[in-house]
């Protein structure tokens, strides 16, 4: 299992897959940018960053880093909804790194990145990770459910969500055009020395003829 650091990780596929692009305008949408770790990694591969946190204080630090074209206080799900609104607005890739583990459902940001990807009238990627509950810890007391495999996601006791590859799978294969490019299990990060483990996904837009 990869050991690099997932920002690092994500960094590396988005590299992989941008390199393939012929577009010369990257639009990347940083979704629950925080300090703005992601920024300085991804701007060779963009023309333009807009990073977007709930939380003005995340904001703040992400300004000190002066990478961002563009810095939004917001709720994730109301940015898309807004972004959507807006004719002229439109993007390339959306990330979301270690954002969902505050997100249960997935589905509506889901189908609200999807909508903003299609707004550009081509391919685009989304590329996130999540907590896997597929892997839990036995020492974290969250396994004892029995039918735990037939979950698609969870709180933990630590208060946040981890969600089954089946599920992400299943979302991702039921929103039309969206495809899976990577779901890859990687170390999150170490707790009390013991690995959590999740997936880093990577989801490729390819829009059919119709909407041509
Ligand atoms: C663990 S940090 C990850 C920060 C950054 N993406 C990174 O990889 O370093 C999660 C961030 O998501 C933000 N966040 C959580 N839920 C959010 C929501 N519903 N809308 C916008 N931001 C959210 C938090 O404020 C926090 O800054």
């Amino acid at each position: 299992m990869k050991t690099m650091a997932t920002s690092d990780m994500l960094q590396k596929k988005l590299q992989q897959l941008a390199a393939t692009s012929t577009s010369t305008s990257t639009v990347i949408l940083d979704l629950g940018c925080g300090t703005g770790l992601m920024c300085p990694l991804l701007r060779n591969i963009s023309q333009s960053i807009i990073g977007v946190d709930i939380s003005s204080k995340m904001i703040a630090k992400a300004k000190l880093k002066d990478c961002y074209d563009d810095l939004v206080v917001s709720e994730i799900n109301s940015y898309l909804l807004r972004s959507l609104a807006n004719a002229s607005f439109s993007v390339d890739i959306i990330i979301a790194a270690d954002v969902f583990v505050y997100f249960g459902e997935l589905e509506e940001v889901f189908q609200l990145c999807k909508a903003l990807l299609q707004k550009g009238h081509h391919s685009g990627y989304f590329a996130f990770t999540v907590e896997s509950l597929d892997h839990l810890s036995l020492t974290t007391g969250d396994t004892n459910n029995k039918n735990m495999k037939m979950d698609m996601y969870r709180i933990l006791s630590s208060g946040r969500y981890a969600h089954s590859k089946q599920y992400i799978n299943q979302l991702a294969t039921s929103i039309e055009d969206f495809h899976v490019v990577i779901c890859e299990s990687i170390i999150l990060r170490l707790n009390n020395n013991q690995p959590v483990i999740g997936y880093m996904v990577i989801l490729v837009l390819l829009l059919a003829d119709k909407h041509h």
